[in-house]
């Protein structure tokens, strides 16, 4: 069957990793006999400076027609970071349901983690997509007064955290049965304890697996000291944004970092994206790491039902990587052309 995938390269390094990783993607679906149809969307940051808009009016139905999405990052210093968020990934995260974040913090071989490691780091970070920390409900007043003041709500829904722990306690009853939770119930008083209460009833749901409440600044102090010890991590969607960035450096670098916005049950199509953003610094020098982009396609052949590709995929910059190549990010030489070639090559040779 053929798969219809829409490619949002966006903004910045979006434009160097995304090419990078369609080269390798085309490369598996050759030797798998895939059929990966990918049609291309100028959406983004400039789309925005000519027409006021990160995306068209009917942007949304025309991604719906397709299977999975796959983004690079968006995200410019001439956009506002609200309106490039806010005008075209939060709405495709919550138009099709999307309530899965799924980041996996994972050692490489040939990367050095600036951590002693003691013991391989493999955990996922499942974070809460859809609701939680970022709401539309709040607002602010009093603009130029003494008493000026800004009110955001969190909201947490029963369904909401039901089914995102549901997810992350399937995930540790596959793995090593460890799941812990971020929470932060001795401060935030009326959300944190309802999410506490509703993970906790989830979870027993799975005797298979033991679930254990953090406080999330002790939580990240762990990720720091210890971050072998984690096998799933659920986490609301601000928590398990701060808890991913830091989840992704203490592996080498934010460059590496994978990620799957799922609708699990393929009511809408999922998106894959790496967890960096557009990186302008470095943006047009090919310099970046398509390593976090090239994994999301890993994940993506995974969603589509294809974990054979999928894991040949993995293998092959696994081992470009032990081989010696990486961008300058982990310490390497290669350009982004450069270690992207290595991985073409790996592939044909694995
Ligand atoms: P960033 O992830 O773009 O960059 C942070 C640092 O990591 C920079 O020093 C950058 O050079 C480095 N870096 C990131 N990805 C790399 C890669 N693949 N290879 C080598 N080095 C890499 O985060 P920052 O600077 O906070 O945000 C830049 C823009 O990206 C902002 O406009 C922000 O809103 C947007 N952004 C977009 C995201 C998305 O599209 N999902 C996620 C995060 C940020
Ligand atoms: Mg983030």
């Amino acid at each position: 069957s053929t798969y219809k995938i829409a490619v949002i390269a966006g903004d910045g390094i979006g434009k160097e990793v995304v090419p990078a990783a369609i080269a390798c993607l085309d490369r598996i679906a050759e030797v798998h006999s895939l059929d990966l149809e990918f049609t291309y969307f100028d959406w983004g940051s400039e789309y925005y400076l000519q027409h006021g808009r990160m995306m068209p009016v009917d942007g949304l139905e025309q991604l719906a027609a397709h299977h999975a999405i796959f983004l690079g990052a968006v995200g410019s210093p001439e956009v506002s970071d609200a309106e490039s968020l806010w005008g075209l990934l939060i709405p495709i995260r919550r138009e099709f349901q999307q309530y899965i974040n799924l980041r996996p913090v994972k050692t490489l071989d040939g990367v050095t983690s600036p951590l002693a490691a003691k013991d391989p780091i493999d955990l996922l970070i499942v974070r809460e997509n859809n609701e939680g920390e970022y709401s539309e409900v709040g607002g602010r007043m009093y603009r130029g007064l003494p008493h000026e003041s800004a009110v955001q709500e969190t909201i947490f829904t029963r369904l909401g955290v039901t089914r995102v722990t549901r997810y992350a306690a399937g995930l540790a009853a596959s793995r090593r049965g460890h799941l812990t939770s971020a929470t932060k119930s001795n401060g935030i008083v009326h959300t944190m304890p309802f999410w506490d209460e509703v993970v906790e009833e989830t979870a027993r749901l799975y005797p298979e697996v033991s679930l254990t409440s953090e406080l999330v600044d002790a939580l990240a102090a762990h990720l720091v000291l210890r971050p072998w010890t984690f096998d799933v991590i659920v986490a609301s969607n601000l928590f398990g944004d701060i808890l991913s960035d830091l989840g992704s450096s203490v592996t080498g670098s934010i460059g590496l970092a994978p990620s799957a916005n799922l609708n699990p049950e393929g009511d809408f199509p999922s998106l894959f994206e790496p967890v960096h953003g557009s990186a302008p610094d470095i943006a047009g020098k090919g310099l970046a790491n398509p390593v976090g982009q090239i994994w999301s396609g890993a994940m993506m052949l995974e969603h589509l039902g294809h974990p054979e590709a999928a894991d040949h995929l993995q293998a092959a910059f696994e081992s470009a990587l032990r081989e010696g190549f990486g961008t300058r990010d982990v310490g390497g030489t290669s350009s982004t052309a450069e270690f992207t070639a290595a991985v073409l090559s790996a592939i044909d040779a694995l």
